[in-house]
């Protein structure tokens, strides 16, 4: 009996990236709320062979970074765990946006275990990014087309911050500054990457999703793009 209830839980992969924590954050809440529904989550991340520290420690090594990353520069990984090649009724891929692509890591993972992993997998891109994320999807959804994914749905969270704070804040967080302890710059940018709110959207996703799952019903239907999520700032002051 135990044998059968372990073998109608659903099953979720997550194959993930995160430099700086973001999106970590947002997957530990969205597989909480899978969890609560039931679903049982492996969660993989992808392991650069030359770990990549954060912060990157200069302005210098910052724009290096962003310059190698806006050429697609792939990243090698370590081999992923034999757990991840197991059948999944949901994968679901994360990561940063870097210089309006997927980061390196993921980059390395569609190149070399692409079609392994994917090929007639359902799949639910996650991004986290500071806002400009569009153009990494359509790159993620590509990559995913060519592996013969079926993409069920996308989730982006972007950071809640106004321009032009948030890209000058962010580019200082990589560098290493703590633009948040700045005595000027804190007062518009109070805080480094997703927000408390941000992150019970993610549980919530969770849950919503882990619903579906288990009821049989389709995650397309559902809407992820919700304003706590990818917020919309006015571009004058409000
Ligand atoms: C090298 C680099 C390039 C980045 N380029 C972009 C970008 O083009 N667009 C964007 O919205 N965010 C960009 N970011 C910000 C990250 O996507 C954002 O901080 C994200 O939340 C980090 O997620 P992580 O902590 O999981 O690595 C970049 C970050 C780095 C390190």
């Amino acid at each position: 009996m135990a044998a059968m209830e372990e073998k109608q839980t659903k099953q979720v992969l997550f194959l993930c990236y995160s430099l700086s924590g973001q999106t970590s954050r947002v997957l530990v809440r969205l597989a909480e709320g899978l969890e609560e529904m039931g679903i049982h989550v492996h969660t993989e991340r992808l392991r650069p062979v030359q770990p990549i520290r954060f912060p990157l420690g200069s302005i210098r090594t910052t724009l290096a970074m962003m310059v190698i990353t806006f050429f697609r520069t792939r990243v090698p990984i370590a081999p992923l765990s034999e757990k991840s090649y197991e059948k999944y009724d949901l994968v679901i891929v994360a990561g940063p946006t870097w210089s309006y692509h997927p980061s390196g890591p993921i980059l390395s993972l569609f190149k070399f275990e692409g079609l392994r992993l994917f090929k007639n997998q359902a799949v639910l891109p996650v991004i986290s990014c500071r806002g400009y994320w569009r153009m990494h999807w359509y790159g993620l959804r590509h990559l995913l087309k060519k592996c013969q994914a079926r993409i069920v749905n996308r989730i982006v969270f972007s950071h809640p911050i106004k321009e032009p704070w948030r890209t000058v804040g962010v580019f200082l967080k990589i560098a290493g500054k703590n633009p948040e302890r700045s005595k000027s710059l804190g007062k518009f940018y109070p805080k480094y990457g997703h927000s408390v709110e941000q992150l019970e959207e993610a549980f919530r996703f969770g849950r919503i999703i882990g619903s579906a799952l288990t009821d049989g019903k389709s995650i397309e239907e559902i809407n992820f793009q919700t304003s706590t999520a990818l917020p919309k700032f006015p571009t004058s002051k409000n």
